[in-house]
């Protein structure tokens, strides 16, 4: 950890260095006397950044800065941009203002933008008291911290997520992104404040990431190829999920996804892909799950293909998921499960999973064996395995 965050503020600082030879708009200079949300002072420095025939860079000094709806929209002149955020951005349009935008701050259509530090604090918590309120349900749905979208070689380096009113970081249609040192927290009660969800997207890259949040840690959704993750400390929350999928018939699949040195504590799930009954042409493959830590976790490896969240507008009793799953491998998983079953891989009967592979697996159970349950699964293991392998 110590290397990574000295790393990152070298980065940093050599960025600050070659930023004296780039444009650098700090927003305070853009700020009108008499206002305290800056949302218009950051657009304008956003535009002229955007603009810029050199690259350029967007300061904010440290500090708390009041921010609306802010909706960074490319494509730009600037050939790069770095958004340098020392201090942090508090959303002035939460709950009960928000309403209109499903994003609170979105990155759209840009190339080669980078985000280096800051703090989004999204003041989620009126909004999270609204919806555990009896009829909770009409609620607005809130907004995403941060959304980037339709962009290419984006970084995202050293930022802190706090407090979204729903999900906090979402990569959705994008193509290279690189996320480092993220850092992402939410109450462990907090309604679908998943951490970071990536959809529609390519070539992704998180290393480093610490997220505790009410919902998944990381969902992958349809679409979505070419993942890469590593070192991931998980916990509260849901785990780290593909799915769920399969939720309509025509849906893109998940290919190449590599989860690794993740850690696990007290999660609902640990490395998790999840499908709904229904039929559809989705699928996943080729998935890695290397080297995981779990302490205290519920379902520490599961396959669900009968995912269905509050027994809300099920599917009928004995339908199928149409996902068909294969090559998914687990190796060196070890830790303890919070329940006696501590891989369950519950497919399909009309698309049944197959390759999967167990590789060194050792779960525990507080004192008794741990157990494992398998249908419609098919695979083999190799090395120990504990609980033995059902496939
Ligand atoms: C799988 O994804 C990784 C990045 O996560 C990439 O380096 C690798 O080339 C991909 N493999 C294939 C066969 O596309």
């Amino acid at each position: 950890m110590v290397n990574v965050f000295a790393s990152l503020l070298l980065s940093a600082l050599l960025h600050l260095c070659s930023a004296t030879r780039a444009a650098l708009f700090d927003i305070t200079s853009f700020s009108l006397s008499g206002h305290t949300d800056h949302t218009q002072a950051f657009l304008r420095a956003w535009a002229a950044a955007c603009s810029s025939t050199s690259p350029a860079s967007v300061y904010v000094p440290p500090g708390r800065f009041p921010i609306g709806h802010l909706h960074l929209t490319g494509p730009c002149r600037s050939t790069s941009i770095t958004l340098h955020i020392a201090g942090t951005l508090s959303s002035s349009a939460a709950y009960p203002y928000s309403g209109g935008s499903p994003d609170w701050i979105l990155l759209d259509g840009v190339e080669r933008v980078s985000l280096l530090g800051g703090t989004l604090d999204g003041r989620g918590s009126a909004l999270w008291a609204c919806k555990a309120s009896p009829g909770g349900r009409r609620c607005p749905a809130g907004a995403t911290n941060l959304r980037v979208r339709k962009s290419k070689e984006v970084v995202i380096s050293g930022l802190t997520s706090v407090n979204s009113e729903l999900y906090h970081v979402v990569v959705e249609e994008c193509r290279g992104v690189r996320v480092e040192g993220l850092r992402i927290s939410a109450a462990a009660n907090s309604p679908n404040t998943d951490g970071l969800h990536v959809e529609k997207s390519e070539g992704i890259t998180v290393t480093t990431a610490v997220i505790g949040t009410g919902d998944d840690c990381v969902s992958v959704g349809p679409g979505t190829a070419n993942l890469w993750l590593e070192r991931i400390t998980c916990g509260p929350g849901h785990g780290i999920s593909i799915g769920s999928l399969g939720k309509r018939f025509k849906e893109a699949g998940v290919e190449n996804v590599t989860v690794r040195w993740a850690v696990f504590k007290s999660t609902q799930n640990g490395l998790r892909i999840k499908t709904w009954a229904k039929p559809s042409g989705g699928f996943v493959r080729r998935v890695v799950f290397d080297h995981a830590i779990m302490h205290n976790v519920h379902n520490p490896l599961i396959i669900d293909q009968n995912y269905c969240p509050h027994n809300r507008g099920c599917p009928a009793k004995g339908a199928n998921s149409g996902v068909s799953i294969s090559e998914v491998q687990y190796s060196d998983i070890r830790g303890s499960s919070a329940t006696a079953v501590a891989m369950s891989f519950d497919c399909s009967r009309r698309a049944p999973c197959r390759g999967i592979e167990l590789r060194d697996i050792r779960l525990t159970y507080n004192d008794e064996r741990a157990k494992s349950s398998c249908s419609n699964a098919g695979g083999k293991a190799y090395g120990t395995v504990e609980p033995p392998s059902c496939l």
